[in-house]
């Protein structure tokens, strides 16, 4: 029998071995072992050809001394690193190298106790361009912490010398940057950002909740969304100059369903943000929504809701398919910021989308068909 699959893997490298890769590269080996299974957790199982497990991590990146120079397969286990360990067997994997720190790490984190921050490595930076280009790779996944601006456009340029796509997971905006999507456009690259939204998470529920009110002829005249979360991503934002850009991130999200339809929300009327770190709860977050609409006669009408996931699985379902986009649209010669999947997978993409366009064009990208923009 043909597979419907294609017979070369994506070859993928990362910077940043945190929780959200951890739970990648677990969910690489349970998809794999659930093969032909109808298992939960994705959301599309072909991408044009490829498989959730024909991505192969090639090269890693790190600064953490208790990262650098163990195979990802065991520094995904190491402190700080809290992500639910679902499956403890995971092949061994290229050696994690030593990135460029730059402002990756705060002075903040490094006082922090030892087992909830960073700790720096000694090791000398390599050759991060030589490093990528040795390794084969096509897509540079960028997890680092919150508030990494000089460090993610260090990335980003090392991702165009190297000839390879961008996959921005965090709320530094470089493919939302009209300036930065140039670079990719002129190094004839495709590039995936910014900021990843979880495939259960706060920012699609609170999208989808305000497209519903507006569907049944609501306004929305208040939407607030408090998060809380004890990895460390949470305890990097406890930092108020790194934390700004992710709720600056989230806010996108909210206003731009109302820009969509015309309708701006007030500025007083909207907050949504990481809100405090709460170390007990390792990689559960917890997001609290409370919307005020207003409905039939002008009378109001109040929803609260409760989430409760563990925040680095719930990002990993995106990025096994951001992966997939970036490399079918490599292979079509699409070049620069991705709309469809950009604003389907992330928080801040250069154009929002409601959800149903956004998943159209991915689902025509995913069947190979070029895009009409971009
Ligand atoms: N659901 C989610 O968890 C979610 C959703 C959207 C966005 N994000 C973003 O994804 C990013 C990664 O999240 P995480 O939970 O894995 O964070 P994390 O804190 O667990 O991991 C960050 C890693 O980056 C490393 N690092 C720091 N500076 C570095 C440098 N200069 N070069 C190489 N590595 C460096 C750290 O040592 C650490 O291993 C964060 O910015 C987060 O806000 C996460």
């Amino acid at each position: 029998m043909v597979s419907k699959y294609k017979s070369n893997k994506i070859k993928i490298a990362v910077v940043g071995v945190g929780n959200c890769f951890s739970a990648l590269y677990q969910g690489f080996s349970y998809y794999k072992d659930h093969k032909d299974e109808d298992v939960p957790g994705l959301m599309f199982k072909d991408i044009g050809g490829y498989a959730p497990t024909d991505i192969e991590v090639v090269a890693a990146f790190d600064v953490d001394e208790r990262k650098v120079g163990k195979p990802v397969g065991q520094a995904i286990f190491e402190k700080p690193n809290c992500a639910r360990v679902f499956m403890p067997e995971v092949p061994a994997g290229p050696k994690v190298q030593m990135g460029n720190v730059l402002d990756g790490v705060s002075d903040y984190m490094l006082a922090q106790p030892e087992d909830e921050s960073f700790r720096l490595s000694e090791i000398d930076t390599v050759d991060v361009v030589q490093a990528i280009k040795d390794s084969g790779a096509s897509i540079l996944v960028n997890y680092l912490p919150v508030g990494s601006q000089k460090a993610t456009e260090f990335y980003a340029q090392a991702a165009i010398d190297a000839g390879v796509a961008f996959l921005n997971c965090i709320p530094v905006f470089i493919a939302s940057n009209p300036v930065w999507e140039k670079k990719f456009i002129d190094a004839g690259l495709p590039i995936v950002g910014d900021d990843m939204r979880s495939a259960f998470g706060a920012s699609i529920l609170s999208q989808v909740l305000q497209e519903l009110a507006f569907d049944r002829g609501f306004a929305v005249d208040f939407h607030q969304q408090i998060n809380i979360g004890g990895n460390t991503d949470f305890n990097n934002m406890m930092v108020q100059s790194r934390l700004s850009s992710k709720k600056e991130s989230k806010e996108n999200v909210i206003k731009a369903q109302n820009e969509l339809r015309g309708i701006p929300i007030e500025a007083n009327s909207l907050f949504a943000g990481p809100s405090t770190y709460i170390p007990y709860l390792k990689d559960n977050k917890v997001a609290y929504f409370n919307l005020r609409l207003r409905g039939f006669g002008g009378q109001p009408v109040t929803l609260d809701i409760k989430l409760s996931v563990q925040d680095s699985e719930n990002s990993a379902g995106v990025v096994i398919d951001a992966i997939r986009y970036l490399q079918v649209a490599r292979e079509l010669g699409v070049v620069g910021a991705l709309r469809g999947p950009s604003a389907w997978t992330q928080k801040t993409p250069p154009q929002q989308m409601m959800y149903a366009d956004a998943k159209a064009a991915c689902e025509a990208l995913a069947k190979r068909q070029l895009p009409e923009q971009n």
